[in-house]
């Protein structure tokens, strides 16, 4: 596997904001002040990591670069590997063992991305059907959760942009919620690296900005059911059995 020294991690923390406050730091929940530990006696927040989807990695290559870009996360954000889970139903069994051997927690039931995010939790979904991520914010729909939650996956104005809207509101109704509420910022992608991280961004939920909302926003959220996606990209628990 491809390695990458000191420079390289910096460069991959620093466009995550896991090394580097953004801009409206003040604005934004999760930042240095949460992930950063020790030397300059500020107490920190510890961070979990969730990573669902990122493929076959023994036989695709964009999702090896992944992989080790995860690890370079963990290491960046100080997350001890043990508190980094990991699933994706593609997984094979000598896959399952590769992650288990570099620390990672191996999931062995298919979440479909229903997650609470009851601590601050870094989400690493590259490159995953919409359907994941409708399902992670339907799960935390909440101004007291959605603040909890760094994801690192593909830009939900990207998604937009390219759906029809009148499918995408009643299909992917949390991320067209979401979307105009969510910090995003895009991750620079080397050309040479397009197929492994186009269209990537780090997405948080400033607590400002969803208190704009109307509260009817939050009442009752129901369980996404994709009854009129024919093309859903999530494999879901019941098409395993
Ligand atoms: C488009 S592929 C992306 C793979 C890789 N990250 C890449 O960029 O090449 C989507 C991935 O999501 C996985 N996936 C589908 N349903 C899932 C689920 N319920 N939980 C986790 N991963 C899932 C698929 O198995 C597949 O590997």
């Amino acid at each position: 596997m491809r390695t990458f020294g000191r420079t390289g991690k910096l460069q991959v923390a620093e466009s995550a904001s896991l090394s580097k406050p953004p801009e409206n730091k003040k604005d934004t929940e999760l930042s240095i002040d949460h992930v950063e530990k020790g030397g300059d006696g500020r107490t920190s927040q510890h961070l979990e990591c969730v990573c669902y989807g990122l493929g076959p990695f023994s036989s695709c290559v964009s999702a090896r670069f992944q992989l080790a870009m995860l690890l370079l996360l963990l290491d960046a954000g100080q997350i001890p590997p043990k508190d980094c889970s990991v699933y994706d139903p593609a997984f094979t069994s000598g896959e399952r063992d590769v992650l288990k051997e570099l620390g990672l927690t191996v999931l062995t039931e298919n979440e479909e991305g229903k997650r609470s995010a009851t601590k601050p939790t870094l989400f690493y979904l590259m490159h995953c059907g919409k359907a994941l991520y409708n399902n992670l914010l339907w799960k935390n729909w909440s101004t007291q959760r959605l603040p909890l939650m760094i994801i690192i996956g593909n830009s939900f104005n990207g998604m937009r942009d390219r759906a029809i809207e009148r499918e995408f509101k009643r299909d992917y109704r949390y991320i067209s919620q979401a979307v105009d509420v969510c910090e995003e910022r895009a991750l620079p992608c080397p050309s040479r690296l397009i197929d492994v991280f186009s269209d990537t961004a780090v997405i948080t939920f400033p607590s400002s900005s969803l208190n704009k909302l109307p509260q009817s926003t939050w009442t009752e959220p129901h369980e996404p059911q994709y009854q009129h996606c024919p093309d859903l990209e999530i494999i879901q628990r019941e098409a395993l059995s």
